[in-house]
């Protein structure tokens, strides 16, 4: 079954802990952290010492996506911090393969995310050693941008790339996800759509529909 990824981006920081308890309970998946550092993306978020704040407060899983530079020196803090899985730009990374055995010897899954116009044919050489591949189908920085259409091709072909080679990464989308494009990206191949504005745009109340309507949409 689909699993939704709600990104806090798109929260209301002033009700962080409402947030996050309307994510619990809209049985979503796992809470989806945006890091940007303002040198790999122009913009810039949040690091872990909030993430240890907010650990407290829930038990589901936190995917970080980390679009910063030097990743690999950050990634114990967020490790420490309480996320369970670690996802890092291949742009960033000139030894790639490497970055991913630090991160499996942290204890943490292992993540790779590509921008619009990375090729994903490097992924054979690596597609073992990840347990999640994450496809930006927005330039990253921002939410509430338009998805970009190249990206459904790159979902079969991530997901071709895993049955060719016997890999067991799932494949989560991010950016411009919503009730247009959702059934595309998971049709496509998506197991993890990654929602921020869509999300957080609903009132709270509805959060709980919105997942069951897409988890049930294509089940
Ligand atoms: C963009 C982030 C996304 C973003 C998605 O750099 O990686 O996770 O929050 O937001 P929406 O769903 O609004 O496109
Ligand atoms: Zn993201």
């Amino acid at each position: 079954m689909i699993k939704i990824a709600p990104s806090i981006l798109s929260a209301d920081f002033l009700k962080l802990e409402e947030e996050i308890s309307s994510i619990e309970t809209s049985s979503a998946d796992m809470v989806h952290l945006d890091i940007m550092d303002g040198n790999f993306v122009p913009n810039i978020t949040f690091g872990p010492m909030i993430i240890k704040q907010i650990r407290k407060i829930t038990k589901l899983p936190f995917d970080a996506h980390l679009m910063i530079k030097n990743p690999v020196f950050f990634a114990p803090l967020f490790v420490e911090a309480g996320c369970d899985m670690i996802t890092v730009h291949a742009e960033t990374e000139i030894h790639l393969h490497r970055t991913l055995q630090f991160l499996k010897d942290l204890g943490v899954k292992t993540g790779i995310s590509v921008n619009p116009h990375t090729s994903v044919d490097f992924l054979k050489y690596v597609g073992h050693m990840c347990d999640l591949f994450l496809i930006m189908s927005v330039n990253p920085g921002f939410g509430g941008q338009n998805y970009i259409k190249s990206a459904t091709e790159k979902i079969k072909k991530v997901k071709e790339i895993r049955e060719k080679y016997n890999f067991n990464y799932e494949i989560s989308v991010d950016g411009g996800v919503n009730d247009k494009t959702v059934s595309e990206v998971i049709k496509a191949g998506g197991d993890i759509v990654v929602m921020g504005s869509y999300f957080f745009g609903k009132p709270p109340d509805e959060r709980k529909e919105l997942v069951s309507h897409i988890k049930n949409q294509l089940a």
